[in-house]
């Protein structure tokens, strides 16, 4: 891949630099095991603002705060209840975001007014960074709002062409975490790269989020158009009915099964992988194409472990969706 002048391999020196502009208050693209945030200084609210102007989101969607260990933790809540404990034991570093009463010191911009705040320490270099910068990191998704979730730099840059983006590759996931809130019941706000099963091993009460008005103002993103795909998509409930929209439109483009690619002979194909793992992986990048197809065509998987994020991301991105 050729690097526009803004995207800088993932190295020593590059990682300083992007800890340099965070404590400076500027933004910076990073990636994270799950997609690539567009992060701040979480403690400075002209930082953060930053973001909300460039994503163009809606004030009233509050934004994750990275952190890169527990004692950075301790300095944004005001407590942690023993089930959120037991869960950072377990899936800490790692894909799991937790929502956690915050402190006066956050600002109330990262929380859109809320008197809670998500929290998730990150893998890998995305810690190293948080640590390097010495402050917290407040990041979104690094798309533009509306727009699918970057798995690779390229996306980050196609989005925000102007951003300092750290390019360590595609995200080992693909999907973004798994946001739960412990009180005053423990909920799944959003479905994402840890599966509710697992949780549920740590948490047996554990609930799921249902579209009610509470649980709708415990997760503000959850309200928004999201994942718009480059043209239009329609999402097939059953293979029969994908298979024959799809010989009945040539000119559309298959997202599908890896598996099934023989079924579609005269067609425009983008497998996705077989596993629910590789089509997470795979997905994003497919809802951005740029191939060729009048329309894009995917199929739904079974809702178990990570194949309930996968058809929460494809139910929100379809235009459309055929029994
Ligand atoms: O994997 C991820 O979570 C990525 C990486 C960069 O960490 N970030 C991410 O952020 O996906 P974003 O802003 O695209 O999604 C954050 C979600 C939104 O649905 C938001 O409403 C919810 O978390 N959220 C943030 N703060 C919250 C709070 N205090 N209470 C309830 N929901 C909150
Ligand atoms: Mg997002």
């Amino acid at each position: 891949m050729t690097r526009t002048k803004n995207v800088h391999a993932a190295g020593a020196r590059s990682l300083r630099a992007a800890a340099a502009r965070l404590r400076r208050g500027e933004i910076v693209a990073f990636p994270t095991e799950t997609v690539y945030g567009l992060g701040a200084n979480a403690l400075d609210e002209k930082a953060v603002a930053k973001i909300f102007s460039a994503k163009g989101r809606p004030a009233d969607n509050p934004i994750i705060v990275h952190v890169s260990d527990q004692k950075m933790l301790r300095r944004l809540v005001r407590r942690v209840p023993d089930e959120a404990k037991a869960l950072m034991r377990k899936f800490w570093t790692g894909t799991l975001t937790l929502i956690l009463s915050k402190k006066s010191l956050v600002p109330s911009l990262v929380t859109a007014g809320l008197d809670t705040v998500a929290v998730r320490m990150p893998q890998g270099l995305a810690r190293e960074l948080v640590r390097l910068a010495g402050v917290p990191i407040a990041a979104p998704s690094a798309n533009v709002s509306g727009r699918p979730s970057p798995t690779t730099a390229a996306h980050v840059a196609e989005d925000f062409p102007g951003v300092f983006v750290l390019d360590d590759g595609p995200t080992a996931h693909g999907l973004e975490s798994t946001v739960v809130a412990l009180e005053p019941h423990p909920v799944v706000l959003r479905q994402g790269a840890l599966s509710e099963e697992s949780l549920r091993k740590i948490i047996p009460r554990l609930r799921r989020s249902s579209s009610s008005r509470l649980h709708a103002a415990q997760s503000p993103g959850m309200r928004y158009v999201h994942y718009a795909p480059s043209r239009p998509l329609i999402l097939f409930l059953r293979k029969s009915s994908l298979v024959a929209h799809a010989k009945a439109n040539p000119g559309a483009l298959v997202l599908c099964p890896s598996r099934l690619s023989p079924l579609f002979p005269k067609q425009r194909i983008l497998p996705l992988g077989d596993t629910p793992e590789e089509i997470a992986r795979a997905l994003f990048a497919a809802l951005r194409t740029q191939r060729r197809g009048t329309e894009l065509l995917a199929l739904a998987i079974p809702r178990r472990g990570i194949g309930r994020a996968v058809m929460d991301r494809l139910t929100r991105a379809a235009t459309r969706i055929v029994p």
